[in-house]
């Protein structure tokens, strides 16, 4: 029997930081193992909000790099650029011609675009989620390891693949979204989650201890004397959940217990907390220069992984071609 499909994608906005590598990138390497995976840096979707033409293919490299840093090993899955595979574009183009304009426009994630850049509120923007419901269709993917944030995008992905099920015959799977236990990595800045795009609230994944110390000094917190159980929100609970996901339980707990009992040092609880994700993300850095220092390595790895991508992305697009008519 053929193995599970799997795609995932991350745009080309810059170095990877610790909401991008704990929601989707994890998911990622754990995947790797089982299934057919496809892992792509999304630059067609990049472009839909402003950006550089002159740095776009070095953030793109960058993402590439961060991938085989993390531990994703070409032998085991594919790695992709999305506009390198035609396919895609040309899949989201027959997609949206099943799909209503009004379901879009009530997306969340295109509100918020268009509130952050109301001078560039381009088609691109609203098409943004059938190009990536087309992304995962295209490989017939059936699991997408990404961050909650992402679950709108995934429930338009299934209503577009049991519509055109529905409309040409059984063609697409239903995707679902693999979670990881890092699905909503908290900002830094108090509120809210960890984003590229608000300052002060990210780790990158190239950050040296002293900027991951630097980094978490500047994190609010409170008096430490509040004592009884922990907030729900704000920057005590945001530090408290990003310790979860890097200490063990019993250092946890410790720190737990010290909030409760009104004795919680925060500087204690930063040095431990900046240490254990330095801890994770050294050996990260020094396999990012490995690759670095071996360019050509790493054009072969991409050109032998877009083979492999071309071909099975022109096989679902003969099927949809005939599927629909077409041909
Ligand atoms: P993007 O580039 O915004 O984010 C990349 C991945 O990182 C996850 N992520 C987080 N996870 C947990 N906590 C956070 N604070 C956090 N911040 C970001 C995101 O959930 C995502 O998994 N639309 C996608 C890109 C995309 C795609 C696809 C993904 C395009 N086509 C096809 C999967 C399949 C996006 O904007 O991700």
């Amino acid at each position: 029997m053929a193995r599970k499909r799997v795609y995932s994608g991350i745009r080309a906005t810059g170095r990877l930081h610790l909401g991008n590598y704990l929601g989707a990138v994890k998911g990622m390497l754990a995947l790797q193992d089982k299934y057919d995976c496809v892992f792509s840096v999304v630059d067609a979707h990049t472009i839909t909000v402003p950006y550089d033409p002159k740095t776009l293919r070095q953030s793109v490299r960058d993402i590439i790099l961060d991938y085989l840093a993390a531990g994703l090993d070409p032998k085991k899955c594919k790695l992709e650029i999305q506009s390198q595979i035609p396919q895609h574009t040309e899949l989201a183009y027959y997609l949206a011609t099943i799909y209503p304009v009004s379901r879009l426009e009530d997306l969340p994630t295109y509100k918020e675009k268009k509130a952050q850049y109301p001078k560039y509120v381009n088609m691109g923007l609203l098409y943004y989620p059938v190009l990536m419901a087309a992304d995962v269709l295209l490989y017939k993917g059936e699991l997408v390891p990404v961050g909650i944030d992402q679950e709108p995008h995934l429930e338009v992905m299934r209503e577009i693949a049991r519509k055109f099920n529905s409309m040409f015959g059984e063609t697409f799977p239903e995707p679902k979204r693999f979670a990881t236990s890092g699905q909503y990595v908290p900002s830094l800045a108090g509120g809210g989650k960890m984003s590229k795009s608000i300052e002060g609230s990210f780790i990158t994944l190239s950050d040296d201890l002293e900027t991951i110390k630097k980094r978490l000094a500047a994190a609010p917190t409170d008096s430490g004397t509040l004592g009884g159980n922990l907030p729900k929100e704000g920057g005590v609970a945001n530090l408290f959940m990003l310790l979860k996901l890097f200490v063990l339980d019993d250092v946890y707990n410790k720190f737990v217990h010290d909030y409760k009992d009104k004795k919680i040092r925060y500087s204690e609880l930063k040095a431990v907390l900046a240490d254990a994700i330095y801890k994770e993300l050294k050996p990260l850095q020094e396999r990012r220069r490995r690759f670095e220092q071996n360019p050509k390595l790493v054009d072969e790895i991409l050109e032998e992984s877009k083979a492999k991508c071309l071909k099975i992305a022109e096989s679902t697009m003969q099927e949809v071609r005939e599927k629909m008519g077409l041909v």
